[in-house]
């Protein structure tokens, strides 16, 4: 299947990244949101980030251009999602109105449109059973910021057809991405699995007085060549996002493994929340 008209659900953190990225990549693309503020500041952010890598000699004017002539933002999914051969939803991580925007979704876009979320968390077999093309909902999972990470997870729930992920997979490499195929669905797909287990670990040696921050960042920057210690990874997306994970995680296992180590605790009850506080396991405000 072809792909030309996106939709992105959402113009948050992710969502305008992912619709800059899909209209940069020749896509014509609809960013709709039902906020009027988050839309003005998607506007701000495409113009500003523009303009920033023009100056870098980065982007062309032809590529402005592009963007100029193929980026809409709308604020009702019935404008953006009508004539979309895909739809990439980026709203808020709730279950319920994740579902509740894919039954509008089934409603609206053409019966041969995928839809994806980009949920981090929620599994699509969550959510297909709000639609009446199950085969065609998946997770597409990008990594922030959306327009340099170069990894998508593309997952494969059982409900899910070849032809609906191979067709995602295409796409992402239409969007420059190098996409990762997942064979199944499993909580926090490939990528935060791994960082989960990493940072978990980081926490319980700094819990037991093992190393400092500073010499666990840069224990794993050199030994394991990381760009970015576990650390300084957590205070950059944001210990309350690792901390309200945790806790949901822990709600559903009742393994209290699970729980958000004593350290990332103290952490966000002091609301030093990382980078976006000016605190965390690093003060910013310092360096
Ligand atoms: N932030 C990250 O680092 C990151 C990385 C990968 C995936 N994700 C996932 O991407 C999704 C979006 O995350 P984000 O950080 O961009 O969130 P965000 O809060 O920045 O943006 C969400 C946007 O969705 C809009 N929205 C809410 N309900 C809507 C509806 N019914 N119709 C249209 N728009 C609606 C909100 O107005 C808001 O602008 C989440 O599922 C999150 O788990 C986030």
């Amino acid at each position: 299947m072809e792909v030309k008209t996106i939709c992105t659900v959402g113009a948050g953190l992710m969502g305008r990244q992912i619709a800059l990225l899909a209209a940069l990549s020749g896509f014509e693309v609809f960013c709709a949101d039902t906020s009027e503020e988050a839309l003005q500041s998607a506007r701000d952010f495409t113009k500003s980030w523009l303009a920033k890598q023009r100056e870098k000699g980065r982007v062309t004017d032809a590529q402005i251009k592009l963007v100029d002539d193929n980026l809409n933002f709308v604020n009702d999914i019935a404008i953006g999602a009508k004539d979309a051969d895909m739809v990439i939803e980026a709203a808020v991580e709730d279950l319920g109105v994740k579902r509740s925007i894919f039954a509008r979704l089934d409603k609206i876009a053409p019966s041969h449109a995928i839809l994806a979320t980009n949920s981090s968390y929620l599994v699509s077999s969550k959510i297909a059973d709000a639609t009446d093309r199950p085969d065609k909902v998946l997770n597409m999972h990008f990594f922030n910021p959306a327009l340099i990470m170069k990894t998508v997870e593309v997952v494969q729930g059982p409900h899910v057809s070849d032809e609906t992920v191979e067709t995602v997979m295409e796409v992402s490499r239409a969007l420059g991405k190098n996409p990762a195929r997942v064979n199944k669905e499993i909580y926090g797909f490939l990528c935060n699995r791994i960082f989960s287990v990493i940072t978990k670990e980081a926490c319980y040696l700094l819990d037991q007085g093992i190393a400092s921050v500073e010499d666990i960042d840069s224990a794993i920057k050199g030994a394991l060549g990381h760009p970015m210690g576990p650390l300084e990874l957590l205070d950059m997306t944001g210990i309350d996002l690792e901390y309200h994970l945790g806790m949901e995680r822990y709600r559903e296992t009742g393994n209290p493994a699970d729980k958000p180590s004593p350290a990332l605790t103290e952490h966000f009850a002091k609301g030093e929340y990382g980078r976006k506080t000016g605190k965390g396991f690093y003060d910013y405000e310092k360096k």
